[in-house]
């Protein structure tokens, strides 16, 4: 006999049952793992789904596949490289003058554990795609999630947040990269800045959780988990069957945050982090206000022009 968590979850699959007819979805770095099962879950449920994806070939054959599942799947493409703030406002423009509501924000693609790279603006690539561009994009599209209310935004994060710190005298790395640490820090990020949104929106009808997806076999991994060159190969292939056996299918891991979108027992809850479709507390530095604060400032001194009028 299946097992209910809650009335939207058995069995760790997020009840079919709850439609989203009418609704408007929007999901980064939809075209691959996590954010894909996502779009085609949410597809399912009838909404609309914008894929904001970095690659337009690789968004196309993503709707391409979905549809084989979904045939009557509302799927548009929309261009979208969070390490460009260029193409962050594009984006958000493309939507605020061709969308009439925005339902649902999935803050969902991510970069983990890259050479030390940098965004097109000069940022460091992992803070500044998996924070600095989705916290653009955001604020961006905030008015029409007002406008859409009841609405959701939904920040996947990571339980890498918990061995995250703030280095604030060097949140670009620039002194001290190490890739896993950059990393944890771009994700408690993730959780402060969910925490400093569901501050600013109560009243607004407009929640903002975050999430840990639990550990799934996806692309995250490629930057570390190669077949690049001899060494690279070994190591892969002595690894991968501990991969195999720990971590857990795109599908299942897309289930927290198709939970957080679509739980009718979420409607009003926010400013909470869930992993395996529960609330779960999240990291001491990642339930500072002052830290929360700080982190928000810090990101509009980094984007300078940033309209602070669209709060
Ligand atoms: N997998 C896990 O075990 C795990 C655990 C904890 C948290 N997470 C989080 O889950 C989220 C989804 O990751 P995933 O596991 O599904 O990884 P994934 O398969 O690598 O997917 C990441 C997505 O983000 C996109 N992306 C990367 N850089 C981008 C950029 N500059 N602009 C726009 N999109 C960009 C990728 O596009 P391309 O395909 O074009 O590169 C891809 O669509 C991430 O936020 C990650 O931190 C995952």
């Amino acid at each position: 006999m299946a097992e209910a968590t809650t009335k939207a979850v058995i069995d760790g699959m997020v009840s079919k049952d709850i439609s989203l007819a009418g609704k408007t979805v929007l999901i980064t770095g939809a075209n691959t793992g996590i954010g894909y099962e996502t779009a085609k879950d949410l597809a399912g449920r009838g909404a609309k789904v914008l894929m904001a994806c970095r690659d337009s070939e690789k968004c196309t054959n993503a709707i391409d596949e979905i549809r084989k599942e979904v045939p009557n799947a509302d799927l548009r493409p929309l261009d979208l490289d969070l390490a460009s703030l260029e193409s962050v406002r594009a984006c958000a423009m493309v939507v605020n003058e061709t969308e009439e509501r925005l339902d649902i924000l999935i803050n969902n693609a991510g970069i983990m554990a890259c050479p030390k790279w940098q965004t097109k603006d000069g940022f460091e690539m992992q803070f500044g795609v998996n924070h600095i561009g989705h916290f653009l994009l955001t604020n961006l599209l905030l008015e029409l999630i007002k406008k859409s209310a009841p609405s959701r935004i939904v920040i996947v994060s990571s339980s890498g947040h918990y061995r995250g710190q703030m280095k604030w005298d060097d949140l670009m790395s620039e002194k001290d990269y190490v890739p896993f640490k950059v990393y944890s820090q771009s994700k408690l990020a993730n959780v402060l800045f969910a925490r400093k949104l569901s501050t600013m929106l109560k009243d607004t009808g407009v929640t903002c959780n975050s999430l840990h997806p639990g550990l799934v076999r996806t692309d995250l991994g490629r930057h570390f988990f190669n077949k690049d060159g001899v060494w690279n190969t070994v190591k892969y292939y002595i690894t991968l069957p501990f991969v195999k056996a720990i971590f857990t299918t795109p599908l299942k891991g897309a289930q927290t945050s198709i939970y957080c979108a679509v739980a009718p027992e979420l409607e009003k809850e926010t400013g909470n982090y869930y992993t395996n479709c529960q609330k779960k507390e999240e990291a001491p530095a990642a339930r500072s206000d002052e830290d929360a604060d700080k982190l928000w400032e810090k990101t509009e001194e980094f984007i300078g022009a940033l309209n602070k009028t669209a709060l």
